[in-house]
């Protein structure tokens, strides 16, 4: 009788490490278990090169080399590729010393909103470092795996062609492949060149600041919500004495770490349009009752965008339920603070009105569904035009001399 193997068992949220190579540079990374190699790419490593366009194995965008061969990136979880050896389209070229490909797809305007181009170029090379005898009657069908929706293929077809005409004794190596220091590389101050290990995710190795100092001056968002809960205040005391369970309510946010003294290591992944953000770094909780909280916040993303903020939280006893009070000031700097004050003030009060759902849910004893998931994109702008819709209507009905009676207010 044979014996029972033992399968080691990860739940899809648990981080794990992972170690690879990436252009030449060694990388360590802790990520959760079900995070596609594409995103871990883009949003750990600043590596956006990758692009993503289906997910689904279809369109090529997100093409990548893995240990030499053309692989889909949003097909893998980033910890499935420990100790492989990865090239993406940054470690083919420098800006200033292309490589053929690259330089063909230039010449031949092989290009349009450039969108499809990495996938091109990565898809292209692995097949002329594979096939250099390839003709050009078979370029169409071997190139056939990444989807152009601007150039009609002609001159995709001419740039490949003519490298492959030039370089049918191999074709030249990759340009741009050695130590680098990735966007998110601990801060130790030492470059990755000094340092064979270095690159790790930012938030995995950052000290906690001493204190977290907000800028003086006006905040980027300024929030004033208020927001009526079903559940009653002993039920949605419990939530707030369980910092776990509260972090869980936070569209796309995790703790990862308790560092002692209300200090908390996190991370946050917001997706706005094609913009996926991926914060990382800490909250110190200066108050913590089971009815109030006061938190200030500060964390980076792998861009180098900043996001600092001071909240304070209120619930506070509402007939038979609760009604929970917010208040927060933001500030942006970087990709994010791009969206404007407007826009992302919304997104912000949809997003603690999904926050306030999730504490409302956990009070009632059940899972929070929003910590899950990183806020949508899509859903937080339909809700938040939603509600600038709402908003107009019920104004045009006060002109009127209605008046309509919403579940949440909001100020600010
Ligand atoms: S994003 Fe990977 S194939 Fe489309
Ligand atoms: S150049 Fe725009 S998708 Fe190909």
């Amino acid at each position: 009788m044979s014996t029972p193997r033992t399968v080691a068992r990860t739940a899809s949220d648990d981080l794990v490490a992972v170690e690879f190579r990436v252009n030449g540079t060694p990388v360590s990374l802790r990520v959760p278990a079900r995070m596609t190699l594409s995103d871990a790419l883009r949003e750990n490593l600043g590596l956006t090169g990758t692009h993503i366009g289906c997910e689904h194995g279809v369109c090529g965008m997100c093409t990548i080399l893995i240990d030499g061969d053309a692989s889909r990136a949003c097909l893998l979880f980033a910890c499935q590729v420990d100790g492989a050896e990865i090239m993406t389209v940054e470690g083919l070229g420098k800006p200033d010393d292309l490589h053929p490909l690259q330089e063909a797809f230039g010449r031949h305007h092989g290009l349009q909103c450039g969108f499809c181009t990495p996938g091109f170029l990565m898809s292209s090379y692995d097949l002329l470092d594979h096939e250099p005898d390839i003709q050009r009657e078979d370029l169409p069908e071997e190139l056939s795996g990444v989807i152009c929706r601007c150039t009609g293929y002609r001159n995709i077809i001419d740039a490949v062609d003519d490298v492959a005409a030039n370089h049918r004794d191999g074709l030249p190596a990759p340009k741009n492949c050695g130590q680098h220091t990735l966007a998110g590389r601990a801060p130790t101050g030492s470059t990755a060149a000094a340092d064979e290990s270095a690159v790790v995710a930012a938030s995995d190795q950052e000290a906690a600041p001493e204190q977290i100092q907000l800028p003086s001056g006006e905040p980027t968002i300024a929030i004033n919500v208020t927001t009526s809960l079903e559940s009653p205040p002993q039920d949605v005391a419990r939530v707030f004495e369980d910092i776990q369970l509260l972090a869980r309510c936070l569209p796309g946010a995790e703790l990862t770490e308790e560092l002692g003294n209300n200090w908390y290591r996190g991370r946050a992944r917001v997706a706005l349009g094609p913009i996926r953000l991926s914060f990382n770094g800490f909250a110190h909780l200066l108050e913590h009752k089971s009815d109030r909280m006061h938190v200030l916040g500060q964390a980076k993303d792998t861009s180098g965008g900043r996001a600092q903020a001071e909240i304070h939280l209120l619930a506070v006893p509402d007939g038979t339920g609760t009604r929970l009070e917010a208040e927060a000031r933001v500030y942006l700097v970087g990709r994010i603070a791009g969206f404007g004050r407007s826009l992302a003030g919304d997104v912000s009060r949809r997003m603690f009105e999904d926050f306030a759902q999730a504490v409302d849910q956990a009070a009632r004893g059940e899972e929070p569904i929003a910590g899950s998931n990183p806020p949508s994109a899509f859903g937080l702008l339909l809700n938040t035009f939603k509600d600038r819709f709402r908003r107009a209507r019920e104004k045009g009905r006060s002109i009127r001399g209605g008046h309509s009676d919403g579940r949440s207010s909001e100020k600010g």
